[in-house]
């Protein structure tokens, strides 16, 4: 940790599980999809206000490994939602120079899905103005269980010898390679559980849960909120001044 006071450090990454669409959508006796729909629409305004605030990383929990529960419907919608996402902005996303890149397992993704990913990535790969994650198929399990198994080839092969393991290294190994940990992780819609999300990763990071359903929560109510954070006092496990 550098020595400048943590007490006016700015939020450089924000972290979200974006819960709520569906009680949004049922309370008004729409369906479910409606509200992703309206859901992807926070994601465009949220995107846009980042860098005005100063935040540098932006992470969204947009399908976690649980999500294939739901019925096959939902689960087609909210994977041509993102397609459709994909196609729609990433002229825009690349104009304003947000680099996209897509966390969690592809491998049960379809075809059609992964290659608008890689596109993305690679046409948004030079732009540093904010950094765009999306958490697709992922879930911090199966992320360190991935990584375990990368690890423990290594070790096989005698790349590495197993007292050589280090935090470092099994960061190394995880999907979030290139970002740092979220200083902020917010919630929407009342629930306060992690859900398995940035499991590793999380280990210092604020924990925020707003009442808000997701397509309800504004760039404004997410300003206020990364605000209220930024005069926080974080000590990473050391004893206070
Ligand atoms: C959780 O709400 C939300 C999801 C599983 C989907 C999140 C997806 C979006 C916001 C759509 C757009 C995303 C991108 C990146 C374009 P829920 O359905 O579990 O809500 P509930 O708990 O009220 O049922």
């Amino acid at each position: 940790m550098s020595g400048e006071s943590e007490t006016t450090r700015n939020v450089e990454h924000v972290a979200i599980i974006m819960d709520g669409n569906g009680r949004w959508a049922t309370r008004r006796g729409l369906p479910r999809l409606v509200g992703h729909r309206r859901g992807a629409e926070r994601v465009r305004e949220i995107v846009d206000l980042c860098p005005d605030i100063g935040v540098k990383y932006l992470t969204l929990y947009a399908f976690s490994t649980e999500n294939w529960k739901r019925a096959e419907a939902e689960v087609a919608g909210l994977m041509s939602l993102f397609r459709r996402y994909i196609l729609k902005e990433a002229k825009k996303l690349d104009a304003n120079g947000v680099r996209v890149r897509f966390i969690g397992d592809r491998t049960r993704l379809d075809r059609k899905l992964i290659d608008l990913m890689a596109s993305l990535e690679e046409k948004t790969a030079g732009n540093d103005h904010l950094n765009l994650t999306i958490a697709l198929n992922y879930g911090g399990r199966d992320e360190l269980t991935r990584a375990v198994r990368l690890l423990a080839e290594d070790a096989a092969e005698g790349r590495i010898a197993p007292a050589d393991i280090t935090e470092d290294s099994i960061g190394y190994f995880l999907d979030t390679r290139y970002l740092p940990d979220p200083d902020l992780i917010i919630r929407t819609s009342g629930e306060r559980r992690v859900s398995n999300f940035l499991l590793w990763q999380a280990a210092y990071s604020e924990y925020e849960f707003v009442p808000t359903l997701w397509p309800d929560f504004t760039a404004g109510e997410f300003a206020e909120v990364v605000a209220g954070y930024s005069g926080r006092d974080r000590r990473f496990g050391a004893a206070s001044a």
